[in-house]
């Protein structure tokens, strides 16, 4: 019987990088049989570059200044094509990803939010949710489509709003079980179960009707 070969994975990033470190740890640790095949930043003050660099993962600086956001999307996209990824994580990319770059990975490329969309598309989420008064927040995990924000949503965890919070409290609770979703959904693409099929996310071929709850569903 044939094994299944190790998903490769790119992950762009703009600032702290503490989803990467995640994977990567979970990678070093034996929990999760991937390969990071390399790391784009568009800022090469980027702190988590260094956790790429750190552990060995290929690292490219690909920024908008000079050739402009075609140029830029063009020089990613050249990048990726040789790495080859499987898989493209959009992972704290403050970039806008546009056509053809988002049609050149459809169904492969996906992106973290910190809010349970459809609520809070954009910046600034903590904040919005505090003064919404929400009793809840959350991250998700969802397949980049042309719009921002906007693709089918695999997978989400929800942290409760407590009295007293700030953005801050609320984004440190919030990132330990984003990390955790982060790495629930890569494991589902390790094994071959999800992918986007006529604008739905699918598990194991099944449209999903809601997104999956890192809590109360088993995946
Ligand atoms: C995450 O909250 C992600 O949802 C958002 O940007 C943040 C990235 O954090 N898109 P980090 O750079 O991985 O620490």
């Amino acid at each position: 019987m044939s094994e299944r070969r190790r998903l490769k994975i790119a992950v762009l990033i703009s600032g702290t990088g503490s989803n990467l470190k995640a994977l990567i740890d979970a990678r070093e640790a034996g929990r999760l049989d991937v390969d990071l095949c390399l790391v784009i930043s568009n800022r090469a003050a980027a702190p988590g570059l260094e956790h790429a660099r750190r552990a060995g993962i290929p690292v490219a600086v690909i920024d908008h200044h000079g050739a402009g956001e075609k140029g830029q999307d063009h020089a990613v996209a050249e990048r990726l094509g040789v790495a080859g990824p499987d898989l493209v994580l959009l992972s704290g990319y403050m970039r806008i990803v546009r056509a053809p770059l988002v049609d050149l990975y459809r169904g492969r490329m996906i992106n973290q939010h910190p809010s349970l969309l459809p609520k809070f598309k954009g910046l600034d989420t903590y904040r919005r949710v505090l003064e919404a008064g929400d009793a809840e927040h959350g991250a998700s995990v969802h397949f980049v489509t042309a719009a921002l924000d906007d693709g089918p949503v695999i997978a989400q965890v929800r942290v409760p709003v407590q009295a007293g919070d700030t953005p801050e409290s609320l984004a440190a609770r919030l990132a330990p079980r984003e990390h955790a979703l982060l790495l629930a959904v890569v494991e589902l693409f390790a094994a071959g179960r999800v992918e986007m099929r006529n604008g739905d996310a699918c598990i194991d071929g099944v449209p999903l009707r809601h997104p999956l709850d890192l809590e109360t569903d088993a995946f």
